[in-house]
């Protein structure tokens, strides 16, 4: 029976406003502490968050339950010929999570005690990311590494380490972050006897300093506190091992003496490293809370304008005063794909299953956000200011979807709340 009474909102990309229920659709915000009727607010991201305005397309869905909270999907072999495409493994739609790794090569140094996790497009592509971790016991002696593939963040996580490139020598401890240029040679000594942490691998153009819009000339990461190297070199006529990445394979060679041999240098290509409390993290100081987009440290751009092909996001000490306002990391499905980290401390989303040293993988439109504990707390708890304090969380978010490799597929576990985690369905009159 066809529906007469069907009613429509005409207007190609307009900005509607609809509500089945009276009172359902919240009134001047998107995310208040306690959506009415008990329904749960989802933004559903079509766009990065930093599309232009005109591009932007994104909706806020009030929802009897969240999207995140459903079963595993499985393979379906129901339409044998629908989607058949040849090529990489199918990977499931699923959240992903790993606890830090702890059957990385013993006595390795930071390359033969490194693991790809997550890779998103290809080093040729010259567009993508890759996501690492590495623990080493012992440094990289008569050894250097080269990156031909991408530049490298290094986000230690358990112990400081000291690189050694052509351009100088860079002390990196937990809570900071080095960056090493696409091709310069490397090595990582252990400051702490050993090391834990994570890289990531940038295949697309180099990082930067992300568009500030409306904030100013002021805020977010600012470049006077990007430290370079100053010229150091090292002679030395021994024989030194070279490794070289190439399209995603390592290749060696030997020299009779060491190429960290640059005595002096001038340009603007270089590595660095990054304190990243001294991050000035901006926030709501009403109601709502901006996008995570609010605290991207560096971005490498896609060829889509407002599109990172690698967004570098923290999620850092803060104060958080939004009145009625559902404080942590809402509801979301994302056209943009989210890898996750965890330095140290404890991520507001998720109190439980997520250990410091342990990634998360978000992909394409999965519906994820906070588990049913951080949820309850914060949907109850009085909105003082409270600050978030001794906890710092990572993201590498990337508008290409991420694929474990099959050495993380071999180690993950569902996230959190793969199951039923029990949401309570909303309350409608
Ligand atoms: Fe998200």
């Amino acid at each position: 029976m066809r529906d007469a009474a069907l009613r429509y909102m005409t207007g190609f990309g307009g900005h509607f406003e609809t509500e089945a229920v009276e009172g359902a659709l919240p009134k001047g915000r998107n995310s208040p502490q306690r959506p009415a009727l008990g329904l749960y607010a989802e933004q559903l991201s079509g766009t990065s968050f930093t599309a232009p305005r005109h591009d932007n397309r994104r909706s806020w869905l009030y929802r009897m339950r969240p999207t995140a909270d459903h079963r595993p999907f499985e393979r379906y072999d129901g339409a044998p010929l629908f989607g058949a495409a040849a090529g990489e493994e199918p990977l499931a739609p699923n959240r992903l999570r790993w606890d830090p790794p702890t059957d990385l090569p013993a006595n390795a140094d930071f390359i033969d005690g490194m693991a790809t996790m997550l890779h998103a497009r290809v080093p040729e592509d010259l567009e993508g990311v890759a996501v690492h971790v590495y623990a080493a016991e012992r440094g990289m002696d008569r050894r250097v590494f080269v990156d031909v593939d991408g530049e490298l963040l290094i986000l230690p996580q358990q112990g400081a380490i000291e690189l050694h490139t052509e351009l100088g020598r860079l002390e990196v401890a937990p809570g900071s972050v080095g960056l090493v240029p696409r091709g310069l040679k490397f090595r990582v000594q252990l400051l702490d006897g050993q090391a834990r942490g994570y890289v990531a691998e940038n295949y697309g153009p180099p990082l930067r300093l992300p568009e500030l819009g409306p904030i100013g000339a002021n805020g977010l990461a600012a470049a006077r506190d990007f430290e370079a190297p100053v010229a150091w070199f090292e002679d030395l006529d021994e024989e030194v091992e070279v490794i070289q990445k190439f399209l995603g394979h390592l290749w060696v060679t030997s020299l009779d003496h060491s190429p960290l041999d640059v005595v002096a240098w001038h340009g603007n290509y270089a590595p660095f490293r990054y304190d990243l409390a001294r991050f000035n993290a901006l926030g709501t100081v009403s109601f709502d809370h901006p996008d995570p987009s609010i605290f991207t440290v560096l971005t490498s751009p896609s060829n889509v304008p407002g599109r990172a092909n690698a967004d570098f996001v923290i999620f850092p000490p803060r104060w958080m005063v939004a009145e009625d306002t559902f404080r942590p990391p809402w509801f979301h499905r994302n056209v943009m794909s989210e890898a996750m980290g965890l330095i140290h401390g404890e991520y507001d989303a998720k109190a439980e299953g997520f250990a410091p040293g342990g990634l998360s993988l978000h992909n394409l439109m999965s519906g994820h956000g906070p588990d049913l504990d951080s949820w309850g707390k914060a949907s109850e708890s009085e909105l003082k200011p409270v600050k978030v304090e001794g906890t710092l969380a990572f993201m590498v978010e990337t508008c290409w979807p991420y694929r474990p490799t099959r050495f993380a597929l071999e180690r993950a576990q569902p996230d959190y709340d793969l199951a039923w985690a029990g949401f309570p369905k909303a309350r409608l009159p």
